[in-house]
């Protein structure tokens, strides 16, 4: 048996993590033969439902679960985190965007930001569930300053998951006959989902689908899918966004299918001509737990219009908090 790896979760008594946490502890996403130690964060006032948490957890007597850590104190979580899922922040309503959210949220990640540069593992690998994603992930890792950037990642694996299933719900196939997908940009309604590498059982997938449904149903269905989950459900997406949190770390930690790529928030390089500093979503390979942006992805006037405009807004996002960017 391997030794046990430390992984903290915020927001261990919301919603999201009420799905991602028996996975977690299960060996879903670092495999199953990989110990962990939970270590829970939350609010004061939730530390009691916490509690419940926990004890549902010991009750499914998970071969796998090797302790708990319930705190309140975020230097108490992150020590000597391995793995660190930011997902604790309000989740938004109906009618609103997800950047509504950043002035309740942003304090949250320059502090957790700090607290994770204080005590994890210099190797620590960061995903930022709770919203605004990207720029939340960006405000953690700038407070950060002892930690690889490379290492604060946002997720848009939920929303590379959601474009799978539209396309092969369109083109009568399934999920497991695409390859290539790619989300550029903002977790948020701006973001491009593109489908011009995609792939289905080895063909264009442009070839597929005419231009209209692409421009007036897929890219907007897609950048949307959250808006519709919340007025469906009367609350925003837990279980799946659960699940794409599971899909992200266990590929960043394991590796991500061979012959195909990924979609990740993460630190810009400046590929694509995309402002260098920017927590923006890329087509990406993971290996041997490091993750690296695919390079050489043929971009059109079409494609390069919509990379700008999300770029843009992640940008703005960041001049909103520049108060809490060291
Ligand atoms: P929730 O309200 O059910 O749970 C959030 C939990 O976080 C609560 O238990 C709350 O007490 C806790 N919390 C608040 N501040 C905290 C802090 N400073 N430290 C630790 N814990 C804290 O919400 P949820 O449905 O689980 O969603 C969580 C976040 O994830 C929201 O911001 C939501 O918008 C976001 N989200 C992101 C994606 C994505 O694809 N990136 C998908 C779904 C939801
Ligand atoms: C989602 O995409 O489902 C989440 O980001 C929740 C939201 O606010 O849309």
């Amino acid at each position: 048996m391997k030794a046990p790896v430390r992984v903290a979760v915020t927001g261990a008594a919301g919603q999201i993590s009420y799905s991602l946490l028996f996975r977690i502890a299960s060996g879903e996403m670092l495999g199953k033969d990989q110990p962990v130690i939970l270590q829970l964060l939350e609010i004061t006032p939730a530390l009691e439902a916490l509690k419940g948490v926990a004890m549902e957890l010991e009750d499914c007597a998970f071969p796998l679960l090797a302790g708990i850590v319930q705190s309140d104190d975020a230097t108490v979580a992150f020590k000597d985190a391995d793995y660190a899922l930011l997902v604790g922040a309000r989740p938004r309503g109906p009618g609103m965007e997800r950047k509504d959210l950043l002035e309740a949220n942003a304090a949250i990640f320059s502090a957790q930001g700090k607290a994770l540069n204080e005590v994890a593992s210099r190797n620590v690998k960061v995903l930022v569930v709770g919203n605004p994603a990207n720029t939340n992930a960006l405000i953690a890792q700038r407070n950060a300053p002892d930690l690889d950037p490379r290492n604060f990642t946002a997720m848009t694996r939920l929303d590379h998951n959601r474009a799978l299933t539209q396309l092969a719900n369109k083109t009568d196939s399934t999920v497991n006959d695409i390859t290539h997908m790619t989300i550029w940009g903002n977790h948020s309604a701006t973001q491009y989902p593109d489908l011009h590498q995609a792939k289905v059982n080895g063909e264009d997938a442009m070839g597929k689908v005419e231009q209209e449904w692409y421009e007036t149903d897929f890219i907007p269905t897609v950048q949307q899918r959250g808006a519709a989950i919340i007025k469906a459900r009367g609350a925003s997406s837990a279980a799946s966004a659960a699940n794409a949190a599971i899909d992200h770390m266990r590929d960043w930690a394991l590796g991500s299918a061979e012959g195909d790529w990924t979609s990740m928030g993460v630190y810009s390089d400046g590929s694509y001509g995309i402002q260098e500093g920017l927590i923006y979503s890329f087509p990406v390979v993971c290996k041997n737990g490091d993750w690296e942006i695919v390079q050489g992805v043929d971009i059109n006037d079409f494609s390069r219009e919509k990379m700008t405009a999300t770029e843009t807004e992640l940008a703005e996002e960041r001049d909103a908090v520049a108060h809490l960017l060291p």
